[in-house]
């Protein structure tokens, strides 16, 4: 499905890589763009208007589905992380609790809220923002890790439940990204506006899933391996 005259909405589009999928669609031609945001308060930019969401918040949910019914590519990019010492840490259940809320439970109740007016088009789709991280052992971000995995789970039930109503879905994998999310993390990071730009190709070619990054690419083909790469990850990615 092409960007050009479609209507995008994508949560967490105040900035990274959400802010980058907005601006990209509005280069691609998009007949609208809604950027969804906890506050909406100083944003201003020609083309993309500004909705209130926060995907925690049910009725702020409601509230945006409802405001933006003609939406036929939903993004769901919203997305918290915490570091842990460790998956044994006294905070691991309070971190779990709260990125699961955001990461698997808020990508869930944007996803139904926004279905049947999605359903309703002749053609639509959903991205899902996911993470190299399902498939990679990094134990200081454990629950962000196993929120990433439900929510990759989610997308591979969905995109089969909704294959007859015509809606495509794409599942996005990829690794640190230059955003405020990886902010004093000291590795290589891949540009947002690259992701989202490979991300649309993806999209308009037709595809379930996009891997965003060489180390990602490398990572899924270790899957059919005998040790795949989320027991031994291949050398130079850890
Ligand atoms: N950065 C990476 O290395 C990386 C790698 C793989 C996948 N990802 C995924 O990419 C997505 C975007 O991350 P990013 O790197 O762009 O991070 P970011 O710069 O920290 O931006 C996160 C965005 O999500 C929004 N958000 C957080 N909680 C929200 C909520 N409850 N309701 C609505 N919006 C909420 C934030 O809004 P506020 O401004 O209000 O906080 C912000 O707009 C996430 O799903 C992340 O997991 C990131």
């Amino acid at each position: 499905m092409d960007i050009s005259n479609s209507t995008v909405f994508i949560t967490g589009a105040n900035r990274g890589l959400g802010l980058a999928f907005a601006r990209e669609a509005v280069r691609r031609g998009a007949k609208k763009v809604y950027a969804g945001m906890r506050s909406t308060s100083g944003f201003d930019e020609a083309g993309i208007t500004p909705i209130r969401i926060d995907v925690t918040d049910p009725s702020t949910v409601a509230a945006a589905a409802d405001a933006a019914s003609d939406t036929t590519i939903l993004i769901n990019n919203a997305g918290i992380a915490a570091l842990i010492d460790s998956p044994l840490a006294a905070d691991f259940e309070t971190q779990s609790k709260a990125l699961f809320e955001t990461n698997y439970y808020g990508l869930a109740r944007v996803t139904r809220a926004f279905e049947p007016a999605l359903s309703n088009q002749p053609r639509s789709a959903i991205i899902n923002v996911l993470s190299d991280i399902v498939w990679m052992p990094r134990p200081y971000l454990t629950p962000y890790a196993a929120s990433k995995a439900a929510a990759w789970s989610y997308t591979n039930q969905l995109r089969f439940h909704l294959v007859e109503r015509g809606v495509q879905v794409l599942g996005l994998h990829v690794g640190f990204l230059d955003t405020d999310l990886t902010h004093g993390i000291d590795v290589p990071k891949t540009n947002p506006a690259d992701v989202a730009s490979q991300t649309y190709d993806a999209l308009a070619a037709g595809k379930s899933e996009i891997m965003a990054d060489k180390g990602t690419i490398l990572l899924k083909t270790t899957l059919a391996d005998e040790v795949p790469g989320y027991i031994t990850p291949p050398s130079g990615l850890f």
